[in-house]
């Protein structure tokens, strides 16, 4: 079935390989007419559910960042795949997935680099490509991120960002203000991200370019709790495996509020959030008789989570991960308040002043000395922060600060470090994240392959993509039956009426009309409307819907109001 979609998406407009007059480079691909068109209207869904019902904000920040971003996010230390490289043809493999296409093996992933040479020696594991044998071939750790020098010979290394969430969580000193320092509130972004995958595959499903659409919900982990009451009876699926994909695992299907209450999902603002997607993933029109949720096992979730659960759709036989709804704890903002210069804190007000313990430093180390080059500020500062955040960093004789990109250890004595009682109105905090991410072009290719039909219309086989009307590239065909006796000038005239309503229309006088209401059944377009002689006479035309063939006869006055009913549903 993937092969006959990725040939219709092709044809008619949906997607392809980019640059093919060049022979194409894999792992980057053009939505053309109609797959752009569907594209955005699956985001604008996106942005109805995820974020204007949710009373979130969007931004847009740059896709390119420098360095120091990815030092403290750990993009640059953590963000590998396993690489082995064809010694005769010079391919380039993903390890972990030679290892489970071709033996019993389901988590590669989680084995180290040297184990997993051994697999593949062990296993006589061959180049796919030229069939060379890869046993005793080094694997490496191959990070994703595509560098690029920002500036000519500046020297200043950037990353395309790997994921968007970045760009929201290093301007979170500016969003927290906007937000005038209250929490919770969420941002959200949709755009593209980068990973120089090593081996993109299954068309757009795993490339280098993608669309990611992503919130940051910036909560108080003890103060904020989620609306649950609003997704507690949505139905939802999920499925637990032994091991990463596994086939063997089981199915509960049950509810959010039921989940919740069996502690299965075990954070309230995860459980909201798969119930929000669940309801999401339904309103585009995933078959979810092929949808699921599954948690990740502990040695699969990302460098940043704490728990996460991922959407997956079935597409040919495989599951594939559709959105990841991760709690993040305050691993990022803490890591970008730790690496610069600013606050990633929110002052949480307490009810009552309370007494509390305060570590604070001698705020006047100017009798540090000369040996600190007139640093002692900035180590001030440094000592202020660390006391702050660890005090038992001052349990032994010296302590270790970051100034100036300089390390200094200085004699605890000397700090002027003390713990006292006094009296505060609030306390700085770190919020927590609750991330539902979701993949713009999974969702698009589930889309298509789910709502993929070849059903029997008069005697003959149609295909017949049964896009749901909010999503379709098209709205409406609108057709003359024939191009004559003034049909023709007036389906012009009733197409540029819809198109000034908000339609998106296609005008079609080519072929016969079985043919036309073919090529719009193929491209999803839920409605037809034709011209013929009786509607010249009456001021009415035919109204076809896509899936049941149905006609029925209206008034050209109506048909906007009829089309706007029946694409809202
Ligand atoms: N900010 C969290 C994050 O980036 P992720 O699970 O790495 O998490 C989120 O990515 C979603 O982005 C995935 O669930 C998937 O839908 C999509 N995605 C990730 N890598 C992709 C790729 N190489 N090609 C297409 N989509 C991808």
């Amino acid at each position: 079935m993937s092969d006959e979609l990725v040939e219709l998406a092709k044809r008619r407009g949906f997607f392809f390989q980019a640059a093919e007059p060049y022979g194409g480079v894999s792992g980057f691909y053009v939505y053309g007419p109609q797959g752009a068109a569907l594209k955005r209207n699956i985001e604008d869904s996106w942005r109805d559910r995820f974020q204007v019902q949710e009373g979130h904000r969007e931004i847009e920040a740059p896709t390119i960042m420098p360095e120091p971003v990815f030092e403290a996010s750990g993009h640059l230390d953590t963000f590998d795949d396993m690489l082995v490289e064809c010694p005769e043809c010079g391919e380039s493999h993903r390890a972990d997935h030679l290892i489970e296409d071709n033996t019993d093996i389901e988590d590669a992933e989680s084995f180290p680099l040297d184990e997993v040479g051994d697999l593949i020696a062990d296993h006589d594991l061959h180049c796919p490509n030229c069939d060379t044998s890869l046993a005793g071939e080094p694997v490496e750790d191959f990070n994703l991120m595509f560098e690029t020098d920002i500036g000519p010979g500046s020297g200043q290394p950037g990353y395309l960002r790997p994921e968007t969430a970045q760009g929201i969580f290093v301007e979170f000193p500016r969003l927290k203000e906007y937000a005038r320092n209250q929490l919770p509130f969420g941002t959200t972004q949709i755009g593209k991200a980068y990973r120089n995958e090593i081996s993109p595959r299954k068309s757009i499903v795993r490339v280098r370019e993608f669309t990611q659409a992503e919130l940051e919900h910036f909560i108080d982990p003890e103060e904020d709790e989620p609306p649950l009451e609003r997704v507690e009876d949505v139905e939802v699926r999920l499925y637990s495996a032994p091991k990463q994909n596994a086939d063997d695992g089981d199915y509960l299907d049950t509810t959010i509020g039921e989940a919740v209450e069996e502690g299965i999902i075990a954070s309230d603002w995860v459980a909201y959030y798969v119930g929000v997607a669940q309801e999401w993933y339904e309103r585009i029109g995933i078959d979810m008789n092929r949808f699921r949720f599954r948690q990740h096992l502990a040695g699969e979730r990302s460098h940043y989570a704490s728990d996460c659960w991922d959407a997956e759709g079935e597409i040919g036989g495989d599951w594939i991960e559709l959105a990841g709804i991760s709690d993040r704890s305050d691993y990022d903002l803490s890591k970008h308040g730790e690496y610069s210069d600013d606050d990633f804190t929110v002052f949480r007000q307490y009810d009552e002043p309370k007494v509390v313990e305060r570590a604070t430093v001698d705020p006047d180390m100017s009798y540090l000395g000369p040996e600190f080059g007139g640093a002692a500020g900035d180590i001030t500062d440094a000592l202020q922060r660390l006391a702050e955040r660890n005090r038992s960093a001052f349990d032994s004789d010296e302590v270790t600060v970051e100034a100036n990109g300089e390390s200094y250890t200085i004699p605890v004595e000397k700090t002027g470090f003390s713990v006292d009682e006094v009296k505060e109105s609030g306390e700085h905090i770190t919020p927590h994240v609750i991330e539902p991410s979701i993949g713009v072009g999974r969702a698009l290719y589930t889309v298509l392959v789910h709502s993929y039909e070849e059903d029997d219309v008069e005697g003959e086989t149609r295909t017949r993509l049964s896009l749901e009307p909010e999503l379709a590239p098209t709205t409406v065909g609108v057709f003359p039956l024939m191009d004559k006796d003034g049909m023709g000038e007036t389906a012009r005239e009733i197409a540029t009426d819809l198109r000034t309503s908000g339609f998106d229309v296609t005008y079609d006088d080519s072929g016969n009309i079985g043919r036309r209401y073919r090529r719009q059944d193929e491209v999803g377009t839920p409605f037809c409307v034709t011209v013929d002689y009786e509607g010249l006479e009456d001021d009415t035309v035919t109204l076809r819907e896509r899936d049941s063939t149905k006609q029925i006869r209206v008034a050209v006055a109506d048909l906007a109001d009829i089309l706007t009913d029946l694409r809202s549903g």
